[in-house]
């Protein structure tokens, strides 16, 4: 029988392929299947669950590996200025499938959960000083989606001197931390959504002129109310919402709010994904909003993931104990579920800013044409709506 693996019609050789070559060749499984060492066999009360744990750690690394390839190859598209809708749906599937990836990563650590505190105890200590702090992939991925340094729990701001005299890490993680990462490279994308150009569509001018509209009339409403108590807490609501909005409408603002760590994206970027997120059903805003909600997926799985990891390390070794990897263990992973590293958490609170529908500028007949997909264009319609 031939090789599932092989195609008929091919010609291998031209590929530089061995001869005869056969599934476990092709995967080089002699080196993944030899690659299971159990320190515990090496002594005379070999551990059964220290199998497991290893499997359970090869098999994130080998994840890690894809995503990283997928993450590469996203940041290479979103390089280019001149995005087209083509690579946006390339864009867009590669995200589905980091998405995929990670939910599978988030249910893995169910696995290792059927080893007990007790069986852990048994080999735990041939492990020291290794711990998956010292993942370069694990770092990689958060480098190349966005988590900075400065945002980083203390502890964990010093992270690159675990990978010591390796240059090949080393130099890895620096360029990590200075190419462009996909939140900075989103960013730019979002910069160019059409219709924000002041001299055309100009959403923001559009957008603020219809919150104004809304807390004046909510304003009114307030006042009109005759309760004291409820016209007090309405009018108290309609100050808060104004001053939040403040937050996005002045770029003084906006600026500390990114000196202080709480907003990540630019002035620019904001604007681009607000407009998206409101006018998703328009056929060219449809992928990039599937985009930014794959953006924030991607997010909210790497937090249930640090979740998920952090309940497992309670289990196994409680909360006081020291790591393997010398941090305070439970307490330290425990800080780093913070929104410090949610690198899209500006998408996370777009909904603060989002108004009633009803409220939502209307699209003029030009703006509707560039977000038209319909081959050569739409065609505006008058007030009859018979075409012109
Ligand atoms: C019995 C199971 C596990 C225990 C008890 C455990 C324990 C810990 C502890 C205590 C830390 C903090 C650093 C330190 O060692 O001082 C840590 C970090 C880490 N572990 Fe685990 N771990 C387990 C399984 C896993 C698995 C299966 C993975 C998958 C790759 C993993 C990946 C990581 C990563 C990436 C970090 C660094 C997190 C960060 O700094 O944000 N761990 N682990």
């Amino acid at each position: 029988m031939s090789c599932p693996l092989r195609c008929p019609d091919q010609d291998y050789s031209q590929l530089g392929a061995e001869e005869g070559m056969i599934y476990g060749e092709y995967l080089m499984l002699d080196k993944i299947l030899n690659s299971q060492r159990m320190l515990s066999a090496q002594s005379d009360k070999p551990v059964h669950d220290e199998h497991l744990f290893i499997v359970t750690h090869q098999a994130y690394e080998l994840w890690f590996k894809q995503i990283i390839f997928e993450l590469d190859s996203i940041r290479n598209l979103f390089t280019m200025t001149n995005l087209e809708e083509t690579q946006t749906l390339e864009i867009l599937k590669r995200l589905q499938r980091v998405v995929l990836i990670l939910k599978v990563l988030v249910d893995q650590v169910m696995i290792l959960e059927t080893m007990t505190p007790l069986d852990f105890m048994e080999f735990r200590g041939y492990l020291r000083p290794a711990s998956g702090f010292q993942s370069l992939q694990f770092r990689l991925l958060e480098n190349k989606l966005g988590v900075r340094k400065e945002h980083r729990v203390k502890y964990n701001q010093d992270y690159n001197t675990v990978f010591g005299n390796d240059e090949n890490a080393k130099n890895l993680i620096g360029n990590s931390e200075k190419e462009p990462a996909l939140s900075d490279l989103v960013q730019r994308w979002l910069e160019r959504t059409p219709g924000l150009e002041l001299d055309g569509f100009n959403f923001w001018g559009k957008y603020k002129e219809a919150v104004e509209c809304l807390l004046k009339t909510d304003k009114a409403d307030a006042e009109a109310e005759e309760n004291e108590r409820i016209r007090k807490y309405k009018l108290k609501d309609v100050e808060q919402r104004q001053e939040i909005f403040e937050s996005i409408f002045d770029p003084s603002v906006h600026e500390a709010l990114i000196k202080r760590g709480e907003r990540r994206f630019s002035h620019k970027a904001l604007q681009g994904a607000i407009m998206i997120t409101f006018y998703r059903d328009e056929p060219r805003f449809s992928q990039p909003h599937q985009i930014l909600t794959l953006l924030m997926d991607i997010d909210s799985l790497i937090t249930k993931w640090r979740y998920n990891h952090v309940l497992m390390v309670q289990r196994m070794i409680g909360s006081t104990q020291l790591g393997t990897g010398g941090s305070s263990g439970y307490q330290y992973l425990r800080s780093t579920l913070s929104d410090r590293y949610k690198v899209f958490v500006d998408l996370f609170n777009l909904s603060t800013f989002l108004i009633p529908r009803s409220y939502i500028p209307p699209l003029t007949n030009d703006m509707r044409s560039k977000l038209c997909l319909i081959w050569g264009g739409m065609t505006p319609l008058t007030n009859g709506d018979s075409k012109k």
